[in-house]
């Protein structure tokens, strides 16, 4: 299998070095330099991320790469081109800033399209292909460890600019999801890496809910000595916007800063009830006991249970239900 996809990482190569050329060489190409340029970026960070332009027009990429009809077909499985009904083909790509996505290895196996101006969608990501499973990849996390073999702990983030922005200020340890929500499969490869994952996503509605839906997804993987993190921004930033506003230091300092897994979870839960009332406490139970009873068993989630049982002044009798259930499944 690996060896049938050989001819389509290559041509995903030869893709990415048509679209950095492009950025260099493109009659268009200054409207693409000043976007990158506006955003703060430095030609050393383009390169490094290898950052290219798709020039407008519904046939650059089929006029350099597609020149025989197999070479047409492999553009379609690629995700480059779409094949329309009438069985012609057109580039996905046009007058985007492009992101090259690596797996691992840095082989190259999708591109994400960012526009220059306001029109939509945004971003524009390469369907799912033979080489590209979206609810796998995280972009920048070749380019994390190209930089350190061994990292100490990985940041996961919303946005390839996210990701291209903090590396520029100095912070070489951030990754992103492909426009998923962070997986659990993500997690536990993250987590081969390194002992500690720190969320930050944006400072915004989208983002807190986020944070609140990786908290559930990281419970079953957090072994004792993991720790996962939580970063939240000020309203209305992102990481992007953020470290370019404080730049590396400040942004570390917020990064050590992050609340704990266990501390989150619990001032979450409490938001939901009225804490102050018996009923309210009563309630806290119900909705942290399933939670806690997903951390593998181990120190840390006794100690979780033994802070739920604090909070509450009580034995948490929600745990003895699921526990019971537990043993009469076994
Ligand atoms: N995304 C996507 N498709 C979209 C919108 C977003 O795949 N239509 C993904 C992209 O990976 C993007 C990330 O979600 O980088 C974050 O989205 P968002 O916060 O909306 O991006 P912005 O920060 O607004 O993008 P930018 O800074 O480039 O303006
Ligand atoms: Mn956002
Ligand atoms: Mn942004
Ligand atoms: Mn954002
Ligand atoms: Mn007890």
């Amino acid at each position: 299998q690996q060896q049938e996809q050989q001819p389509l990482y290559r041509q995903l190569s030869l893709a990415a070095d048509f679209y950095t050329h492009q950025l260099r060489q493109h009659d268009q190409r200054q409207r693409a330099v000043d976007y990158l340029k506006g955003r703060g970026l430095s030609g050393k960070a383009a390169k490094f991320f290898a950052i290219g332009y798709a020039p407008p027009g519904w046939d650059n990429l089929i006029g350099s790469l597609g020149t025989t009809p197999a070479d047409v077909k492999q553009l379609v499985t690629s995700g480059m081109l779409i094949e329309k009904d009438d069985g012609r083909h057109y580039d996905r790509f046009r007058d985007r800033i492009m992101f090259p996505i690596r797996d691992i290895r840095g082989r190259i196996i999708a591109f994400g399209g960012r526009v220059l101006g306001d029109d939509k969608p945004k971003y524009l990501n390469s369907p799912e292909t033979p080489v590209f499973q979206k609810n796998k990849e995280l972009y920048g996390l070749y380019e994390a460890r190209k930089i350190r073999q061994k990292l100490n702990r990985i940041m996961i983030v919303e946005g390839y600019m996210d990701v291209v922005a903090l590396a520029e200020y100095g912070i070489h340890y951030a990754v992103a999801t492909l426009g998923t929500a962070t997986s659990e499969h993500h997690l536990r490869r993250l987590f081969k890496l390194v002992p500690e994952l720190i969320f930050c996503f944006d400072g915004d509605q989208a983002g807190r809910t986020a944070a609140a839906r990786a908290m559930e997804t990281v419970l079953p993987i957090l072994e004792d000595g993991l720790q996962a993190r939580f970063l939240f921004l000020p309203d209305g930033e992102d990481p992007d916007t953020l470290v370019r506003k404080e730049g590396k230091e400040a942004f570390e300092k917020r990064l050590n800063q992050s609340r704990h897994l266990p501390e989150f979870l619990f001032d979450h839960l409490k938001q939901q009830v009225d804490f102050d009332s018996l009923d309210g406490k009563a309630r806290l139970d119900q909705l942290a006991a399933p939670l806690i009873s997903k951390i593998p068993r181990g120190t840390l989630r006794d100690l979780m249970i033994a802070e739920l049982e604090k909070q509450l002044g009580v034995h948490s009798r929600a745990m003895d239900k699921i526990n019971a259930a537990d043993t009469s499944a076994t």
